[in-house]
């Protein structure tokens, strides 16, 4: 997790910085001596995320918006380094409400490249975006190379245009990108998601266990602190114009075992699983991926690989969240 010598006492850009990716890698940046700029409505972020920094000469946070003008003024001006984090990361409501990813996600990416235009372009941008983008990929573990790529969800394909968009003002205008195609990224702070769903649902009814699908979808999750190590890397060692790179873990595991691995953590013994079934063969919702594993090897040959793997970054996360939520259980009566 080293940024150092990478920045240079330019002022970077973190959109999205109080959500739970963005303040992890705020919080990596500031802890090798960046300067950092965070521009976040708040919407599912918070303040308690970055609380630590604020006051901090070296850090400023503005509550702005990616689709108000002024705000984005405001927080391109003189940045030099942009990673763009602010998104809708719920892909299960694309199917309800498609205009949300189109506006959050792409709309909002095209307003502040072209802030950036007007400001004066980047050195770096950084794009999460997400794996995705590849849909029902047929090639399991999926490269980067994969295509057609085909998204089945508008989250996916709201991610793949703000892909193409940042590729070709990169070309266009002059600066370096990396997109990242992430696969699950979990953690402490996150609050989307299959974890935090089942710790909430298992709060509010300790011996029953909802689980959306048919429980054996399969996905691969990577604990946010390799997260930020891998993207560490990829700006130390890569030098071209547009890259793109898969981040995750080397394995997966099914939803089923999620559910196994949340009530142990929770010592819970006789909690029954009930799963809805789902929709399309068993999906959790409209759109969901069912079996997703990236391959790593573009990221590998670079020297990075994952300190955990799924299963225990899944642990590692349900650990930490009740382990935060322990702390102000004692104005609940829910015990641990
Ligand atoms: N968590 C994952 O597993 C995962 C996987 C793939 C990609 N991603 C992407 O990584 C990024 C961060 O995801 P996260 O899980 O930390 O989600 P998050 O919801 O915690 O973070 C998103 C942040 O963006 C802010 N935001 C949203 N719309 C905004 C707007 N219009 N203007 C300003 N701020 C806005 C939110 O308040 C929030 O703080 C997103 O782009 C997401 O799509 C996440």
């Amino acid at each position: 997790m080293d940024f150092k010598g990478l920045m240079n006492g330019r002022l970077i850009l973190v959109t999205g910085g109080a959500g739970f990716i963005g303040s992890h890698l705020v919080d990596a940046l500031m802890a090798n001596g960046a300067t950092v700029r965070v521009i976040d409505n708040l919407s599912s972020g918070t303040l308690d995320n970055i609380r630590s920094w604020i006051g901090n000469s070296s850090f400023e946070f503005i509550k702005g918006d990616l689709l108000n003008k002024k705000d984005l003024e405001r927080a391109t001006e003189k940045c030099e380094v942009i990673f763009h984090l602010a998104a809708n990361p719920e892909v299960r409501i694309g199917s309800s409400t498609p205009e949300i990813h189109f506006e959050q996600n792409v709309v909002a990416t095209y307003r502040l490249l072209e802030a950036l235009r007007r400001s004066g372009m980047p050195d770096l941008f950084v794009f999460t975006s997400s794996s995705t983008v590849y849909g029902d990929a047929s090639e399991i573990p999926t490269p980067e190379d994969y295509g057609p790529l085909k998204p089945i969800s508008i989250y996916g394909a709201s991610k793949l245009a703000s892909e193409a968009l940042i590729s070709s003002f990169a070309s266009t205008y002059g600066f370096r990108a990396i997109i990242c195609r992430l696969a699950n990224i979990i953690g402490p702070r996150s609050r989307h998601g299959v974890i935090y769903d089942f710790i909430e649902k298992l709060k509010s009814n300790p011996w029953e266990l909802e689980i959306l699908g048919d429980g054996t979808q399969r996905k691969s999750y990577l604990y946010v602190d390799d997260f930020v190590s891998a993207l560490s890397t990829i700006i130390e060692k890569t030098h071209g114009k547009v890259e793109i790179f898969n981040i995750g873990s080397e394995d997966w595991v099914d939803v089923k075992t999620i559910a196994e691995i949340v009530t142990e953590e929770m010592h819970l013994k006789e909690v029954s699983f009930r799963f809805t079934g789902g929709v399309d063969g068993g999906r959790g919702w409209k759109g969901d991926v069912k079996y997703m594993l990236l391959s790593i090897e573009k990221l590998k040959s670079l020297g990075w690989k994952p300190r955990l793997n799924s299963a225990e970054a899944i642990r590692k996360t349900a650990r930490k969240i009740l382990e935060k939520e322990h702390k102000f259980s004692s104005k609940s009566n829910f015990t641990l």
